[in-house]
């Protein structure tokens, strides 16, 4: 049984990290742990940026958006010097065990760490939606929405010039923000990385919908695809007469992980939290908390430290279909 424990947040912040990290306090505090709050993810595990966490010191944060302990990208984590004076740190506070809070890459290092013999649990929390073992992770839902309400906006205006846009969402590698961002928003077209796609194969989407007398069209296009949306603007620009509609770029960016988390993303994440520690208090470690199929589950993160996570290409084809 666990004393003491810590908690961090690494990588991109998500919104919803804060429920995230309430939820892995108090019940751990119900539990009778205490708890660390580790500070700027693995940097601050290797600087000892550590603060003691008590039940009222994460009152107040579950609607708040990016998170209390701040996030980092920490590359010196990545050496095995780094996570050896991590480990050196979490002893000398006498953490006894982690929950790690983040995306694919966080729960890389939260693997490593558990192979040099730290407990560990992982939560399943990036905006991108790339990580095995959680169906969807914290912040998703959130992201979708800002999306979605920039896309809705994006066509009023579209509508009133009959011009066409090209909004790129992030994602990094991933192109599932933007596959859904694309079908719940109406686009005509979407572009992501697991479907690489000419500006040519856009610019004719585009223009059948022009003749087909769309007064607007929208094209979402993930950061990571193969060709990025000022890109294919310029092409548009030279093949503006043929398409039929003037065209303009927007980039969604950094608006798509701030402000306040939705019900949705507050919900997982205090489920997320409370089973990440009841996991813990039963001695199960070494896992991913996540979804899958509507139940909270635990995976273990040697199954999905070096695993990719499929995206359901069908999807495209439905949204072609449903925006014609
Ligand atoms: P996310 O967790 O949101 O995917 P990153 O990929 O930037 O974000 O990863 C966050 C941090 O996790 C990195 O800055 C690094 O400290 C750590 N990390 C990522 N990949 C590895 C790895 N292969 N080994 C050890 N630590 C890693
Ligand atoms: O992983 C979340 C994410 O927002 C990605 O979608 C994006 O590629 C990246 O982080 C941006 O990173 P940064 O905030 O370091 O610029």
């Amino acid at each position: 049984m666990f004393k003491r424990i810590g908690v961090l947040t690494s990588g991109g912040d998500a919104p919803g990290m804060n429920a995230a990290i309430r939820a892995v306090t108090r019940t751990a505090i119900h539990g009778g742990l205490e708890v660390i709050g580790i500070r700027y993810g693995f940097s601050g595990l290797i600087s000892g940026d550590m603060i003691p966490l008590k039940v009222r010191d994460v009152g107040g944060i579950i609607s708040r958006g990016g998170t209390m302990l701040k996030s980092a990208r920490c590359p010196d984590f990545k050496t095995q010097a780094g996570q050896r004076q991590a480990l050196k740190n979490l002893k000398q506070q006498g953490i006894e065990a982690l929950v790690i809070i983040g995306g694919d890459g966080s729960q890389k290092g939260a693997f490593y760490l558990s192979e040099m013999g730290m407990p560990v649990v992982g939560i399943a929390s990036t905006i991108d939606n790339d990580l095995p073992g959680s169906d969807v992770t914290i912040g998703v839902d959130t992201a979708l929405n800002i999306a979605l309400e920039a896309i809705d906006r994006l066509k009023t205006t579209a509508s009133s010039h009959n011009r066409a846009f090209l909004v790129e969402v992030m994602g990094r590698g991933c192109g599932y923000l933007a596959m859904m961002s694309g079908i719940g928003g109406g686009a005509e077209v979407v572009a992501i990385p697991e479907s690489p796609c000419d500006p040519e194969f856009i610019a004719q989407a585009f223009q059948a919908s022009h003749e087909r007398g769309k007064a607007h069209a929208i094209g979402v296009i993930a950061e990571g695809a193969k060709f990025k949306a000022v890109d294919i603007g310029a092409y548009f620009e030279i093949h503006q007469a043929r398409i039929g509609f003037e065209v303009r770029v927007t980039t969604l960016g950094h608006v798509q992980r701030g402000g306040a988390p939705g019900a949705f993303d507050r919900l997982l994440a205090s489920r997320f939290g409370y089973e990440a520690v009841n996991a813990l208090l039963r001695d199960e470690v070494n896992v991913l908390v996540g979804i899958q199929q509507g139940k909270i589950t635990t995976t273990p993160l040697s199954a999905i430290s070096h695993t990719k996570k499929p995206l359901d290409l069908q999807l495209l084809e439905m949204g072609r279909i449903l925006s014609i």
